[in-house]
């Protein structure tokens, strides 16, 4: 702002202060965290716009591109707003998750199935426990995802992992190593990333990418990390060890009972999503699973 516009921004700010008096959302804007201070990229095309307050990847038939937290977290609430790839993005996979690195490694999945135009999106969540993953679950969006950002979520504490999309929780995976399932323990970094899925994505990997489409694009925004930080997480070795201080009662993730169980309206959302929105569910898979999994509801 040049100093000849001093006598109008004096007032300006008198006005949204007065107008703003407690309003959060103001000072969340002039607090935003820039992607450099958590995030790098990894890999392919990425361009930071606004600043570094948005990450653009792109997706053609040279590369996807993918970009990595500079730190490991062993528990928090995570959070990344997104806008998906919008055309006719069939075969098209965007992904936020958590990993570990090494053997036997954790990792919390979400990835963004893209469809053909009118289709609607399609959503994979997925946990690995000690290198055991086998646990899809498969949703439809309720809106669509390339006209708009939404917050997409993953609450990692104790008592339960939870994914959210916007406030509705869409999964819900409660620690349950008291009768013998294994539950993510490991330092993980968050991930995000554009890749060509077409071997599976889409219709089981019958529909390809359509490249006349590309570049295929997904923005993403919201830099600041909620999570107990663990140290640099290098390419090749992760600290693989246990850390009991991330389930500890210092962060809010863990120490609030909000956060240990879904509430009851969190919990009508979420039947509400089973019911209504989950076309395919690793639980209620008897051909591949004639013994169901430990964990699922009996
Ligand atoms: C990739 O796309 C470019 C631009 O559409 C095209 O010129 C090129 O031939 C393509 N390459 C391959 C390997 O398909
Ligand atoms: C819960 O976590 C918050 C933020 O990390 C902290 O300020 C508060 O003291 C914690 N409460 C308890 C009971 O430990």
């Amino acid at each position: 702002m040049g100093s000849s516009s001093f006598g109008l921004s004096f007032p300006l700010g008198v006005m949204i202060v007065v107008l703003c008096f407690g309003c959060r959302g103001l000072l969340a804007v002039a607090s935003v965290v820039g992607f450099e201070r958590n995030y790098k990229i990894t890999w392919g095309h990425v361009s930071s716009l606004d600043r570094g307050q948005t990450i653009q990847l792109s997706l053609d038939n040279s590369s996807g591109a993918g970009f990595a937290s500079k730190l490991s977290y062993g528990s928090g609430y995570f959070r990344l707003r997104m806008k998906l790839p919008n055309k006719n993005s069939a075969g098209v996979v965007t992904a936020f998750y958590l990993t570990s690195r090494g053997r036997a490694h954790d990792e919390l999945d979400f990835e963004f199935l893209g469809d053909k135009e009118g289709k609607p999106y399609r959503v994979q969540t997925n946990v690995f426990a000690n290198g055991k993953g086998d646990r899809e679950q498969r949703i439809t969006l309720w809106f669509d995802p390339t006209s708009a950002y939404h917050n997409y979520k993953i609450l990692w504490n104790p008592y339960q992992i939870v994914f959210f999309i916007d406030h509705t929780p869409i999964r819900v995976y409660k620690n349950k190593v008291s009768i013998g399932v294994n539950y993510p323990t490991k330092p993980m970094h968050i991930e995000a990333s554009l890749w060509n899925g077409d071997s599976w994505a889409t219709d089981g990997g019958q529909t390809k990418i359509d490249w006349s489409q590309a570049p295929f694009t997904a923005y993403f925004k919201e830099f600041n990390i909620d999570g107990c930080a663990l140290g640099l997480s290098s390419n090749h070795k992760a600290p693989d060890e246990k850390n009991p201080d991330c389930y500890s009662s210092k962060f809010w993730w863990n120490n609030r009972s909000k956060y240990w169980r879904l509430n009851s309206q969190q919990q009508a959302a979420y039947k509400n999503v089973k019911k209504n929105h989950m076309y395919y569910d690793y639980c209620s898979d008897l051909p591949r699973f004639p013994n169901l999994p430990k964990e699922c509801p009996q």
